[in-house]
């Protein structure tokens, strides 16, 4: 027998050297020696405890080792009961160890001895020398070794090959997101004190109606890290702008970060002598006390943030009102006559809403002339008192797109402000109006954000490949570009997603079909739909849409159309932050598009419909709103909200067919934590459109985390077996349904029939396996195969998540972790040269060999060969009973 095995307290850098020694010696076993530390643990823990084939150490033969691989280690004193193993002449030992050299350490006749980071990146080493490829999970488990152990890059003893190894890393698809989840980075003492110290003394100044975060702290030596502090301070309390001021030793160091375009932290800090960005800068400073450079900081940001006019200098008063009880039609009437764009809406004159020309002429489109201000009004706006500089006037207008901005004193209505206004006090200031040329260059070039980094950090090679040739491909039909949705929101959000959907202005189905021709790629076109898939060669696959003017009926209605098609493709869609777009094309490769607010959003965590009408238009976004709500843990906006309940209670989810409803559960059902989904959703009164039986119970609880423990644990096990997720936490629901009412549910859904037969049988399958376990006590592995192996993978899964009994969770775990993969080696030529007769015979008799082999009656080959000859060439008793049991059809 050989081992793996590594040290005491083994992390995950231990744990990621025997995944890769299990590579250099598939028959090994690996064992631990005794306990693991913290992470690795919790890990172990999440991942439901059978992830990966480690073998217990008490059901260990210690005699039988033959040649023992150590990892990780080479000292005997911390390997447990393997020190013994060790030191005996008759086992060959193998060490591959990055630790520097000791006196007593124990020596190994092959192996490798190399001084890197962390003993994966060795193992690495020995793997690529040998051609050895690795899985993605793997590779995220190598990863974890690696980070761990030279803390996430940093620690000194970190070399060029740790580095080396964790790109190799990244390019097998490791999962950064998992690392970053399982690998805590806590900080020193020193760092702690000193943010702590940091917190206590900040102080909030208003500058000019801006607010600056000042804190302050002294420390007795230098600590080089105090911009990763200020960083996290930032993300802590949520910071706009902030300087840091910290004595340590004989000076002063500064640090300043701004998110706001009125400070300019680089200023700053070249007024102290240092330097940096607009957004993040520092200074050094001599000769001054904390005290003065705080002073001086608040007059230099005096200084540099000019004084303004305020809301009541900009306003048109008395302004023009509506009530919440007129028709639309009425609204529209006014909005044209007067020839304005949007009124405030008051009710007992009070000031209640605010509703646009857009969404008037919208609803009058969808047939709703007669419907009331009331129902479509936008009630989430701001307001501002009237002395509210100038600055935040124009961030509520510009940058939260609100065209209309109420002036508001003591409850009663003061005034608006249109864009008009605002542009007016631009134009009449002579000194702002050298302000407004350099807020609009900053302005646009905020908008120009690249973000070309992040997408070769996120993206895998061949994503960006083809992102790049498509963006090239497009310039060269005179076309543009652009990759849209779900991708754009979450490579923002640093989480993987590689649905590639690209917009294209010109003819996307001309594009996608010379692209596709180009590139040896298939493509498929759906004119009716303006859309085509491009299947390129390595299996990747693209949507392609094409950005169209003509999808409204009056784009002139829109707040702006400048932007081009893209900006009006964007528009169409759900919430801002599906609604950015990157730019492909060569000269702007890298571009992000934000018409809407969406990376405020972002930042802000909402989920914020663009217009008034989107639920009209789509209910099926009502669930769409809430899956991103509770997948991001954001939040559904005030106004978004109130246009949710208002679609439900007009009925508009009635209109949503069969199909439909079940492409949205199954969309639900896909999500991680399908049932906070789903609550939310009956707490909305959205449920019955989608699940009409509605059997959320306070046992459905249990039942989805139990879904979700099993589904983790099993993905955990690397094993590739595909399953549908939706179908395994449909399990959470139809559980509580009889089996009629669950035919009918798979039926009103229209699901396809193999779907439909595990939702209506599923739960009798997995039940009497279940009863069968605990009337019996199951032993035989053959008999086990034998239960399990007909299911279906979901069924299996409900069948874990429903069991109880240890036995029958050790008797899944053990089904799909080793006895699913045992195979028999014998075949038919070989029986019919031992001179048997071919036909069905001779699948009974392979069926037995395998149960044999399951059971551990035979171990090889030669085994199953005698096997043969003894039960079936000899003319005994087995092979009578087994021709009289074929007689009977028994077999
Ligand atoms: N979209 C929309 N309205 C819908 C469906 C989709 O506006 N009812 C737009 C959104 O811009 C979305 C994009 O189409 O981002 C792609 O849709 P889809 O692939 O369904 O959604 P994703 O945003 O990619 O979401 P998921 O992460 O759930 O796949």
């Amino acid at each position: 027998m050989d081992v793996i095995t590594t040290h005491l307290n083994a992390d995950f850098d231990a744990l990621a050297s025997m995944v890769a020694a299990k590579k250099l010696y598939p028959d090994a076993i690996p064992v631990f020696p005794g306990s693991q530390e913290r992470n690795l643990r919790n890990f172990f823990i999440e991942s439901t405890m059978y992830a990966f084939e480690i073998a217990a150490l008490r059901n260990m033969d210690l005699a039988a080792v033959k040649r023992l691989i150590l990892v990780d280690i080479r000292q005997a004193d911390r390997i447990g009961p393997f020190e013994e193993v060790a030191r005996r002449p008759d086992v060959e030992l193998h060490v591959y160890d990055h630790h520097p050299e000791a006196p007593n350490d124990l020596q190994g006749a092959e192996g490798r001895i190399m001084e890197v980071g962390a003993n994966t990146t060795l193992m690495l080493e020995c793997l690529k020398e040998k051609g050895i490829e690795l899985s993605p999970e793997e590779a995220t488990i190598m990863m974890l070794g690696i980070y761990e152990d030279t803390g996430s890059l940093t620690f000194p003893s970190t070399t060029v090959p740790d580095y080396e190894a964790a790109a190799y890393l990244l390019t097998r698809g490791a999962d950064l997101n998992a690392v970053a989840h399982f690998i805590t980075n806590e900080l020193t003492i020193d760092q702690v004190a000193l943010l702590h110290d940091l917190i206590e003394s900040m102080e909030n100044v208003r500058v000019r109606g801006i607010g600056v975060v000042i804190a302050t702290a002294s420390f007795d030596r230098y600590l080089g890290d105090l911009a990763v502090l200020v960083h996290k301070l930032m993300d802590m309390e949520n910071l706009n702008v902030l300087f840091a001021i910290a004595l340590m030793e004989d000076r002063i160091f500064l640090v300043g970060r701004s998110r706001i375009e009125e400070v300019n932290v680089g200023e700053v800090a070249r007024a102290f002598g240092g330097g940096g960005h607009a957004t993040a800068a520092s200074a050094t400073i001599k000769e001054l006390t904390l005290y003065q450079v705080k002073e001086k900081l608040k007059a230099i940001l005096a200084d540099l943030i000019e004084p303004q006019k305020r809301a009541l200098d900009l306003m048109t008063t008395p302004a023009r009102t509506i009530a919440t009880s007129e028709t639309l039609g009425e609204v529209g009437k006014q909005l044209t006559g007067y020839n304005i764009d949007a009124l405030p809406v008051v009710q007992d004159g009070a000031l209640v809403g605010l509703i646009n020309h857009q969404t008037v002429n919208k609803a009058i489109h969808h047939g709703l002339e007669g419907s009331t201000v009331e129902d479509f009004m936008e009630t989430d706006f701001s307001t501002v008192e009237p002395d509210a500089p100038l600055m935040v006037v124009r961030e509520q207008i510009i940058d939260a797109d609100q065209s209309l901005l109420p002036v508001v004193s003591g409850g009663s209505l003061l005034g608006v402000i249109t864009s008009t206004d605002l542009l007016r006090a631009f134009q009449d200031s002579g000194t702002r109006a050298a302000l407004l040329g350099e807020e609009v260059s900053e302005k646009s070039a905020l908008r120009r954000k690249k973000l070309g980094r992040l997408m070769k950090e996120r993206l895998p090679r061949e994503v960006m490949e083809i992102l790049r040739q498509s963006g090239n491909s497009a310039e060269s039909f005179g076309y543009s570009a652009y990759a849209v949705g779900g991708f754009v929101r979450d490579l923002l959000l640093r989480r993987k997603n590689l649905d590639i959907d690209i917009v294209v202005e010109g003819n996307g189905i001309d594009f996608a079909r010379r692209f596709a021709k180009e590139h040896g790629a298939k493509s498929k076109a759906y004119p009716h739909f303006g859309t085509a898939v491009v299947e390129m060669p390595g299996g990747l696959k693209i949507d392609v849409a094409t950005a169209r003017l003509e999808y409204y009926e009056s784009p002139a209605s829109l707040p702006s159309v400048e932007g081009g098609p893209i900006k009006l493709d964007l528009y169409r869609r759900d919430f801002s932050v599906n609604a950015m777009a990157v730019a492909l094309n060569p000269s702007r490769f890298g571009e992000l598009l934000d018409f809407f607010g969406g990376q405020r959003d972002i930042k802000d965590r909402v989920v914020r419909a663009l217009h008034n009408m989107s639920f009209v238009e789509d209910p099926t976004r009502i669930f769409r709103a809430v899956r991103f709500e509770q997948r991001f843990g954001y939040e559904i906006g005030k106004q978004t909200l109130y246009l949710i309940r208002n679609a439900i209670n007009k009925g508009f989810l009635e209109l949503l067919s069969g199909p439909r409803c079940f492409t949205e559960l199954k969309l639900i059902l896909q999500e991680d934590r399908p049932l906070d989904v789903l609550r939310r959703v009956e707490a909305l009164g959205a449920l019955k459109a989608i699940y009409p039986e509605s059997t959320l119970n306070t046992k459905s609880d249990e039942v989805f985390r139990r879904l979700r423990e099993v589904c983790s644990w099993f993905d955990l096990l690397y094993l590739e077996i595909p399953y549908e997720l939706w179908l395994v936490n449909s399990f959470g629901l139809v559980a509580f349904l009889n089996e009629k009412t669950r035919r009918s549910f798979a039926k009103r859904l229209r699901m396809a029939e193999n779907h439909a037969r595990i939702i209506t049988r599923g739960k009798r399958l997995a039940e009497e396996v279940r009863l069968a376990f605990q009337r019996n006590a199951i032993e035989r592995k053959s008999e086990i195969y034998r239960m399990l192996d007909p299911l279906p993978v979901e069924v299996k899964l409900y069948l874990m998540a429903r069991s109880e009994q240890k036995e029958l969770q050790r008797a899944i775990s053990d089904y799909f972790t080793r006895l699913r993969d045992v195979r028999v080696e014998t075949r038919g030529s070989d029986l019919k040269e031992m001179g048997l007769e071919p036909g069905p015979r001779f699948k009974r008799i392979l069926d037995r060999l395998l149960d044999a082999r399951l059971d551990g009656d035979v171990t090889d080959r030669v085994g199953e060969i005698e096997f043969v000859r003894r039960h079936y060439l000899q003319g005994n008793g087995d092979e009578a009973a087994e021709s009289e049991n074929a007689k009977k059809g028994l077999k």
